[in-house]
C-alpha cells in the first residue's frame, strides 16, 4: 500500500512514488555507462535488480514510512532518478541516497532532492541523524552529501565495502535552516 508515501515539490523537482510502472525506466538508468561504477554490486544491471530495487521502496515505505521517492524535473513525463531514505538495520541508520540519469546530472538536482528528503526525515520524521555512505572516489556523491549540510566522520565497512561515512544529526539540520 503507498497511499502514505508524500508526493513532495522542489523548485525544480517533483519527487513521488515508486511503481512497477518505473520498472523500463529504472532499468535504463541502471544500464547508463558508469551509473553502478561505484555501488556494491557493479555488474551489469538484470531487468530483476531492478525490480527488486522498486519492490524494496515500496516496503521500505510500508515497514518503515521512509523509503525512496521517484524523481521527475518539472516538464518531463519519465523517471529521471531515485533520492530518498534508507533504514539499515544492521546499524540502526538512516542513510540518504540518490541516483540520476547522466542527462541531467550536473544541474544541482541530486542535492535539491537528497536535500528534500534530509528535510523530511528530520522535520516529518524527527529523525536524530542521517547518513550517506560513499565510495571514497565518488567524487561527485560526496559533493551531494557536504551540500547536504553532512560532515565526513569515518571510513567504515558497510555492505561489504569500504565507504566514506558522512552524517548530520537533527541540531547541525535545524542550525542551517
Ligand atoms: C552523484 C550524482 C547523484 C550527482 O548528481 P548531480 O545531479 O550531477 O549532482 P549535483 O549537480 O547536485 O552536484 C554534483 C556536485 O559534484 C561535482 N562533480 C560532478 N562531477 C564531478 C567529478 N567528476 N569530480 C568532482 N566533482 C564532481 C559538481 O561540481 C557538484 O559540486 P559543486 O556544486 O560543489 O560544484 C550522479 O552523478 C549520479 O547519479 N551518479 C551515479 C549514482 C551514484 O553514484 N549515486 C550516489 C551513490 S552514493
Amino acid at each position: 500500500m503507498q497511499t502514505n508515501i508524500p508526493n513532495l515539490t522542489t523548485k525544480n523537482l517533483t519527487l513521488r512514488p515508486l511503481t512497477m510502472d518505473d520498472l523500463d525506466a529504472m532499468f535504463r538508468l541502471f544500464s547508463e555507462p558508469d551509473m553502478l561504477k561505484y555501488f556494491p554490486n557493479p555488474n551489469p544491471p538484470t531487468m530483476d535488480r531492478a525490480q527488486r530495487m522498486i519492490e524494496t521502496q515500496i516496503q521500505q515505505w510500508e515497514k518503515y514510512g521512509l523509503g525512496s521517492w521517484g524523481v521527475v524535473p518539472h516538464g518531463e513525463t519519465e523517471l529521471a532518478g531515485w533520492n530518498g531514505l534508507q533504514y539499515l538495520p544492521e546499524t540502526n541508520e538512516i542513510e540518504v541516497g540518490y541516483m540520476l540519469s547522466r542527462k541531467f546530472w550536473g544541474k544541482g538536482y541530486s542535492t535539491e532532492g537528497a536535500r528534500a528528503g534530509v528535510g523530511f526525515g528530520f522535520k516529518i520524521l524527527g529523525l536524530d541523524a542521517i547518513i550517506g555512505l560513499v565510495h571514497p572516489e565518488n567524487i561527485a556523491s560526496q559533493r551531494v552529501l557536504i551540500k547536504c549540510g553532512m560532515i565526513f566522520t569515518h571510513q567504515a565497512n558497510y555492505f561489504g565495502m569500504e565507504m566514506f561515512r558522512y552524517q548530520i544529526t537533527r541540531e547541525e539540520f535545524f542550525i542551517s535552516v
